[in-house]
């Protein structure tokens, strides 16, 4: 993939008023929006689940780009993509092994959906190596999931040339975590085409401006 994709994540946005953020943030110029699934397992915290997926589903045609947090996460990819995700990413420390990584994409893709697997920064680029041909994106995370507004982790961004060099060259590298208009930068320059920026963006008055900052 060739253009860089900006996926605002929602998880900064006014909750009481989704259907107007998500608006906004395609005014402003994004083609796709960043949903983050947090079970309090996986994850310390609680947010969104498939009802909300489903809702957003109905009021914009933007692609939602769903980020699994979540334990089990081969219970939950069916509802996902019925509720009209259109690419689901998945954690590989939520899985058993690289084998049942592996038919977790299988899963998704029966949908025809994209999939992606996501590493948290304590998990080694080389560890996905052997589903790199099968996974539609891969997920760097420059903070530890969980929470919005944390501060980029720059030892992980150090991942992205690693997976560029070992995944076929349609593959997207998408980072989530810190980004703003600097550390956007740092991230294309080595070689990530997607980025998912949740407070940069969110807490600016003008998002067009926002997402812009992030080329
Ligand atoms: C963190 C989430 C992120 C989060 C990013 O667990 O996966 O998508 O919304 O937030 P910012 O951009 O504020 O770091
Ligand atoms: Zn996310």
């Amino acid at each position: 993939m060739k253009e860089l994709m900006i996926s605002p994540s929602i998880l900064s946005a006014d909750f009481a008023n989704l259907e107007k953020e998500v608006s906004a943030i395609k005014a402003a110029g994004a083609k796709w929006v960043h949903i983050d699934v947090m079970d309090g397992h996986f994850v310390p915290n609680i947010t969104i689940g498939i009802p909300v997926v489903k809702s957003l589903r109905k009021v914009t045609d933007l692609v939602l780009d769903t980020h699994l947090m979540i334990d089990n996460p081969e219970k939950y990819i069916e509802p996902f993509a019925k509720a009209g995700s259109d690419i689901l990413t998945f954690h590989f420390e939520a899985c058993r092994d690289i084998s049942h990584a592996s038919d977790i994409i299988s899963l998704i893709q029966s949908f025809n959906i994209k999939a992606g697997i996501s590493i948290k920064p304590n998990t080694k680029p080389e560890v996905i190596f052997p589903i790199l041909n099968q996974a539609d994106l891969v997920l760097i995370m420059t903070v530890e999931p969980g929470f919005g507004g944390q501060e980029f982790m720059h030892d992980c961004a150090m991942k992205i040339p690693v997976i560029k060099e070992n995944a076929p060259e349609n593959i997207i590298i998408q980072v989530d975590g810190g980004i703003n208009n600097l550390t956007s930068k740092i991230c294309t320059s080595l070689g990530a085409n997607s980025l998912v920026a949740g407070s940069y963006i969110f807490s600016h008055n003008d998002y067009k401006k926002a997402i812009q900052s992030l080329y």
